[in-house]
């Protein structure tokens, strides 16, 4: 019998942890013994991992001993605080927050892109974010083959990715909308948490995290600097618009890029075939692409609508689909943990 591990989820009542949960099950991940923490306000709960219950602790100072790897996802603050006492207590610690994704001695991986960054860790590996996830995850066997120069990618991302209590609102808001038959401004609704930043129900929302002096968000920077870190070309231009949409899981992303060398669509598409981790759905035929709906709760990253961009010498438009809690959180993390104990 192989290793078994002490395994740490740290947000584990989340959107995410309820997949990290669903994930480690499924990949039948070595396991030990789990502990699963969260905040105060979960103590006392039980979650179901494996068939058996387990008692939600809450997360404190000490709630590493023993631990060999700890998966965050409990936003950033959290992990700022807890990562290093993690790290320090002996635990690898694999962050799905953004606070480390860009230090220069924290690996950021995606294992299909950059396998060889994992060995680099010193005791604490960064999952990307992820929209950042999905992009590279395709672009990466693209630019082997041509050389990426330039991305302009539009995002359509899900309520899902901003954690259960947008999901919460949108949900109401939907509820409220159609109860009174109407759409209803935000600041008519009583009952909901508003936590994005407008109303979400029969909206979109060009807004993802906050705004930074150059007039990008947080979340468009994220996909600047990470994909340049995660493919390991500071040379690739990338500019991002993400936008925020009434859909529950998964995002969708509008993707051109251009390429140093010519690569038709058929060309991509064979490449892409091959690619791990990767599904091409795409048959204008027949009205096939990959749709937010269907990924939701799938592994692959889908991608569809390859076409040439003819505005350019050598350019492709593409449509990339994939479930932001499973490769876009949780299944990424865990892949980087499979990759740690192999
Ligand atoms: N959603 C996505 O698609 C996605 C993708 C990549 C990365 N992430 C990152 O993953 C993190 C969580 O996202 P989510 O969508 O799972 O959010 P969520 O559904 O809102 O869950 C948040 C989790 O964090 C816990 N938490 C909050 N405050 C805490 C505290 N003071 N101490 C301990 N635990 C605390 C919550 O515990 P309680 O239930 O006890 O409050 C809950 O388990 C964020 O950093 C997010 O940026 C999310």
């Amino acid at each position: 019998m192989g290793k078994k591990y002490n395994v740490a989820i740290v947000g584990a009542t989340g959107m995410v942890g309820a997949e990290f949960i669903k994930v480690l099950e499924e990949r039948k991940f070595p396991i030990k013994d789990i502990r699963l923490l969260a905040s105060g306000r979960s103590k006392g709960k039980s979650l179901k991992f494996c068939g058996k219950l387990h008692q939600v602790q809450e997360l404190g100072r000490d709630s590493f001993k023993g631990i060999e790897i700890a998966l965050f996802s409990a936003g950033a603050s959290i992990s700022k605080e807890f990562a290093p006492l993690a790290s320090k207590a002996g635990a690898i610690v694999v962050d799905n927050s953004s606070v480390f994704r860009m230090d220069p001695g924290v690996p950021l991986v995606v294992p299909e892109v950059n396998p060889g960054a994992i060995k680099r860790h010193k005791g604490i590996i960064a999952n990307p974010n992820c929209s950042t996830i999905q992009m590279v995850v395709v672009l990466k066997p693209l630019h082997d083959a041509a050389k990426i120069k330039r991305v302009v990618v539009s995002t359509y991302q899900s309520v899902s990715g901003w954690g259960k209590e947008a999901v919460d609102q949108l949900w109401e808001e939907t509820e409220v909308a159609l109860s009174e038959k109407r759409e209803v401004k935000s600041d008519k609704l009583k009952k909901v948490k508003k936590v994005l930043p407008a109303k979400i129900a029969f909206n979109v929302i060009p807004q993802i995290d906050v705004f930074l002096p150059n007039r990008y968000t947080k979340e468009e920077m994220k996909m600047v600097n990470e994909t340049r870190k995660i493919m390991e070309d500071s040379d690739i231009n990338v500019t991002a618009t993400c936008v925020r949409v009434p859909v529950i899981t998964s995002h969708s992303e509008a993707v051109n890029i251009e390429t140093e060398n010519k690569l038709t669509p058929e060309e991509a598409i064979e490449i892409l075939k091959k690619a791990p981790g990767v599904e091409v759905i795409d048959d204008p035929s027949k009205e096939k692409y990959p749709l937010p709906i269907d990924a939701a709760g799938k592994d692959a990253i889908y991608v569809g609508r390859i076409r040439r961009d003819a505005s350019v010498k050598n350019g492709l438009d593409l449509w990339i689909v994939s479930d932001n809690l499973r490769k876009g959180a949780a299944l990424n993390a865990v892949e980087i943990a499979e990759h740690l104990i192999k």
